[in-house]
C-alpha cells in the first residue's frame, strides 16, 4: 500500500519510517526544501534514538522516499496522513490549525484517486469535520474519508512506542476509512496490539484527555512532594506506595521540576480552550496548568535556598546539568530548565550549563547562560551543581572530582537521581525534591 505522510517533523518522520518498515511504500512530504535535502543525505532534523538507522535501511530498501511536491507525491496513495504542527496560537492558547487546513486544501485540489485522509497531528475536537468540509469544498470527485488517528509517541522512545503501542486509536465511522486503516496497521493487527475503533470526535478527545491525565498525575505527585518536604516524608516511598495499587499504576509518578516538552504544555492549554468554548470547565486541568507554571520558578528558588538564601546567592555561580525537557532528546520546548535558569539569573546568580544534546537549541533561548563543553568543565569553579534533566551521563558523577572542582560542595538534584545518604557521605550539602 502507498502511504503519503504530509509533514516530516517528529511525528511524521517517525511514523513514516515505521510504516515503511512495516513494508508499505511511504513518501514523506515537507515544504522545507533544506529538510528534505538533508533527509536525502540521511541527516535527521531531530535527535531520536534509532531513527537515522531506520530511515536509512528503509530508503535503501526502496520503501521510503522524500518529496517537497505534495500534489505529485500523493498520487496513488491510499492513505494520506496529515502530520503537520499545531502550535499554540499566540495570544489565546488555541491550537493553530492553519497548517492542517492548508494541507487539507492542497490535498483536495490534487487528489487523483480514492483515499483516506488521516489526521495524526494533535487537533481539537471537530477538526476532522472541518477537514472533511474543506475536502468537499475542493470539489474532488474521488471517494474519501477523514479519519482521526492520534499518536502517543514519547520522544526518545518513539520507535518502540510506534511498533509496540499500548493501543492504537482510530476514529472513524466510515467503512472505507476502517478498511484502509486496517491495512495500514496490518502488522500490528496481526500482533494483536489493542486497536480501538471510536467515533472521530472521541478519537480527537482521547489524545487530549490522555495527555491532560498524565500531566495531572505528574503534578499530583509534585504537590505531594512539596507536602512531603513539609511533613518529613519521602515522595519516592509515597509514589511506590500508591503506584503499586493497580488502579493507580506506577508510571508518571516521578516528582521533579514540572513537565515540559512539545505536548503536555500545549495540549493542556488547548484542552482548556475547548472546554471554555463548550462551556464545560475542566477545573482539574486548569489547576494543573497553573501549578506547573508556578513550579518551574519555585525550583529556581529551591536552588537559591541551597546556596544559602537570596543574600548569599547573589553573585554566585551555578552549574546546570541538563537543559532538555527530558533525557534522550534535543528538544528544549517549554523545558523547565528555562524558567529555573531565569529565576536564578533574576536572583543575581550566574548560570552555566551542559547538556549532552540540547545546547545547540538551548543557546539562543538562554542567551545569558554560558554553555560549557562538558559536565566537569561546567562544574569547575562553580558554587553549586543543579541536576535539571536526568541524562544517564549525570547518574554516576565522580563525587570526589565534583567536590574538588566546586567552590562549595552543594548539589541540588531536581530529578531525585541520587540517594541523600550517598551524596551526604561524600561531603555534599544535598537538596532534592520531596525528600528530607
Ligand atoms: C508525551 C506523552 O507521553 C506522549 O504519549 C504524547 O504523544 C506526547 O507527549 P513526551 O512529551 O515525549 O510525550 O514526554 P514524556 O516522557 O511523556 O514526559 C513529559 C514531561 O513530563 C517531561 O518534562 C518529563 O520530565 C515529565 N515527567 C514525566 C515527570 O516530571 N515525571 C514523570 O513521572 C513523568
Amino acid at each position: 500500500m502507498k502511504i503519503a505522510m504530509v509533514g516530516s517533523g517528529y511525528v511524521g518522520l517517525v511514523s513514516g519510517a515505521c510504516f515503511a518498515d512495516f513494508g508499505h511504500d511511504v513518501v514523506c512530504i515537507d515544504k522545507d526544501q533544506s529538510k528534505i535535502d538533508r533527509l536525502h543525505d540521511n541527516i535527521m532534523p531531530i535527535y531520536e534514538p534509532g531513527l537515522a538507522a531506520l530511515v536509512e535501511s528503509n530508503v535503501k530498501a526502496g520503501r521510503l522516499t522524500f518529496s517537497t511536491d505534495l500534489p505529485e507525491a500523493i498520487q496513488g496513495a491510499s492513505a494520506i496522513f496529515i502530520a503537520v504542527g499545531t502550535p499554540s496560537r499566540r495570544g489565546d492558547g488555541h491550537a493553530d490549525l492553519s497548517y492542517v487546513h492548508a494541507v487539507a486544501r492542497e490535498v483536495g485540489e490534487s487528489l487523483a484517486n480514492d483515499a483516506v485522509i488521516v489526521t495524526k497531528s494533535t487537533v481539537p475536537v471537530g477538526t476532522g469535520d472541518e477537514v472533511e468540509r474543506i475536502l468537499h469544498d475542493s470539489g474532488t470527485q474521488h471517494r474519501f474519508a477523514v479519519v482521526s488517528n492520534p499518536e502517543f509517541l514519547r520522544e526518545g522512545a518513539a520507535i518502540g512506542d510506534f511498533k509496540r503501542p499500548d493501543r492504537i486509536v482510530i476514529g472513524t465511522e466510515d467503512d472505507f476509512g476502517r478498511e484502509i486503516m486496517q491495512q495500514v496497521y496490518r502488522p500490528l493487527f496481526l500482533n494483536q496490539s489493542p486497536i480501538l475503533f471510536t467515533s472521530r470526535r472521541s478519537a480527537e478527545l482521547i489524545k487530549y484527555a490522555a495527555n491532560a491525565f498524565l500531566a495531572t498525575k505528574i503534578m499530583f505527585i509534585n504537590e505531594m512532594a512539596d507536602l512531603c518536604e513539609k511533613v518529613g516524608a519521602d515522595v519516592q516511598d509515597v509514589s511506590r506506595g500508591i503506584g503499586s495499587d493497580n488502579r493507580i499504576g506506577p508510571k508518571f509518578l516521578n516528582a521533579g521540576p514540572g513537565y515540559g516538552g512539545s505536548c503536555f504544555p500545549k495540549d493542556t492549554l488547548a484542552l482548556l480552550k475547548t472546554a471554555e468554548d463548550y462551556d464545560s470547565p475542566v477545573r482539574i486541568v486548569e489547576s494543573v496548568v497553573k501549578a506547573n507554571e508556578t513550579r518551574k520558578r519555585a525550583m529556581g528558588r529551591k536552588v537559591v535556598e541551597a546556596l544559602g538564601g537570596a543574600e548569599e546567592a547573589r553573585g554566585k555561580t551555578v552549574a546546570m546539568l541538563g537543559l532538555t525537557f527530558k533525557p534522550n532528546t534535543d528538544d528544549m520546548r517549554d523545558s523547565p530548565s528555562i524558567a529555573v535558569a531565569q529565576t536564578l539569573q533574576d536572583a543575581g546568580v550566574k548560570v552555566r550549563a551542559y547538556d549532552p544534546e540540547g545546547m545547540e537549541l538551548a543557546a539562543p533561548m538562554m542567551p545569558d547562560v554560558e554553555m560549557m563543553k562538558g559536565t566537569y568543565e561546567a562544574i569547575d569553579g562553580a558554587d553549586a551543581v543543579v541536576i535539571v534533566t536526568e541524562w544517564d551521563a549525570f547518574r554516576a558523577l565522580d563525587f570526589k572530582r565534583v567536590k574538588d572542582l566546586l567552590k562549595t560542595p552543594v548539589l541540588v538534584d531536581l530529578r531525585n537521581i541520587y540517594k541523600a545518604k550517598d551524596v551526604e557521605e561524600a561531603g555534599f550539602t544535598y537538596a532534592s525534591v520531596g525528600r528530607v
